[in-house]
């Protein structure tokens, strides 16, 4: 039987072709190796103009170096593009569209407006939802804060803690509020009191246009610093979704967000967990909870939006051990895991995707199939006059 063959498909993130998470495709690569699977990157940049083949980026573990070569298309695709503004997404785009009969480990999600959508649909889940409406006036504003004392505002196609506003109500005084943020370019937008008559001007600066507003969840731990939780849910290697592992996440100080490129700092759920809810059965029972969320969440997610292979979710638990959903992550990191010293968990975050692809290669018949052997076009060899796309 010919080996089965996994394409990572990512973008460039410039125009040096630099991609992002080499060392984890890297670490893919050689476990594929030890599994059975030959696994290579690819991104939509680099097909054959008028062929079908790609120019792939190798990892050779013996010699530790990457190289280009021509491969045919791989029998299954792992998605790991990011959202990007500009061209390479568009040509994403239009790969996934010419090429949507291939076999995808996991197919995109939606922006955050859509997938609150699509799970407030759904009562189990509706209680594990901050309170969300998607921003049309300033009126959204202020309807929420009649309702809840803080407030979140975040663009529906962000990522990494960027463009996120927060509002408060301040303990004593109703007529101020407390704002500060990340801007755009994720840097902190330091506290500062603001007169409730001055906030809608304040806003107008912001553009708010595609935001969510939501109920924040109040989750200051006593230094002041935010948290949350960040839990891995991955296709197993019998086709089954499983939670791998699940870390907390610590906020810099005067931060809203508990994002790691945000300056967030792992640590391991028991002892953050720990520290936030002091009863013992009730932890008990929001680590079970908090598991067969995930595990729901993820197999909702794939009946609406077709087939996927991993999901991280964030999620924040107030002091009574209530679990709120932030966000649901389809392309996920694994850093969290490694950085907490999981070791186990960090590298079954890698294999699982991989023992995953082979057991969707053994039970898909399409990718079974015996495919031609590209024989003549080699870079280089036989090719003096025209260069294939570089
Ligand atoms: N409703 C909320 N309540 C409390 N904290 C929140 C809320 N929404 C976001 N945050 C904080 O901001 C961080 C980033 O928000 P998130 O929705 O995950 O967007 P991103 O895609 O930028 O990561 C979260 O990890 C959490 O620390
Ligand atoms: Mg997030």
């Amino acid at each position: 039987m010919q080996q089965p063959v996994l394409g990572i498909m990512t973008l460039y993130l410039n125009k040096r072709k630099q991609f992002e998470d080499r060392r984890v495709y890297q670490k893919m690569i050689e476990e594929g190796r030890r599994l059975g699977l030959d696994v290579f990157v690819f991104t939509p940049a680099d097909v054959h103009p008028t062929r079908k083949l790609l120019l792939a980026h190798i990892y050779e573990p013996f010699k530790g170096r990457w190289t280009r070569k021509w491969r045919e298309f791989p029998h299954m695709i792992y998605d790991r593009c990011r959202i990007q503004k500009g061209g390479r997404f568009q040509q994403l785009k239009e790969f996934r569209l010419k090429h949507s009969r291939l076999i995808y480990l996991n197919r995109p999600l939606r922006n955050k407006w859509t997938i609150y959508e699509v799970l407030s649909s759904m009562a189990s889940f509706k209680q594990h939802l901050p309170e969300t409406v998607l921003y049309k006036s300033y009126k959204d504003i202020e309807a929420m804060l009649k309702k809840a004392r803080l407030l979140y505002l975040k663009p529906i196609n962000g990522t990494g803690g960027r463009g996120i506003l927060r509002i408060e109500k301040t303990g004593t005084d109703d007529n101020f509020y407390i704002i500060q943020g990340r801007n755009m370019r994720r840097q902190i937008i330091p506290r500062k009191h603001i007169h409730r008559t001055r906030l809608q001007a304040w806003i107008r600066y912001w553009n708010l246009d595609q935001y969510l507003v939501q109920e924040g969840i109040p989750n200051e731990l006593e230094s002041g610093r935010v948290h949350d939780y960040r839990m891995l849910v991955q296709k197993n290697s019998r086709g089954k979704w499983e939670v791998t592992g699940c870390a907390g996440r610590i906020g810099p100080v005067r931060s809203i967000t508990s994002n790691l490129h945000g300056g967030g700092r792992a640590v391991s759920m028991q002892v953050l967990l720990d520290h936030w809810i002091k009863d013992e059965e009730l932890r008990g029972r929001i680590e079970e909870n908090a598991g067969k969320l995930g595990i729901q969440i993820a197999s909702f997610l794939e009946s609406i939006y077709g087939g996927l292979c991993e999901l991280a979710l964030d999620l924040a638990i107030n002091k009574e051990g209530q679990i709120y959903l932030l966000e649901v992550n389809p392309k996920p990191s694994r850093e969290v895991f490694a950085r907490i010293g999981e070791k186990d968990t960090y590298r079954k975050a890698i294999v699982q995707p991989l023992e995953y692809a082979l057991w969707v290669y053994r039970s898909t018949p399409a990718a079974n199939v015996p495919r031609k052997r590209i024989k003549t076009f080699k870079p280089g060899i036989g090719r003096k006059k025209k260069k294939g796309p570089a």
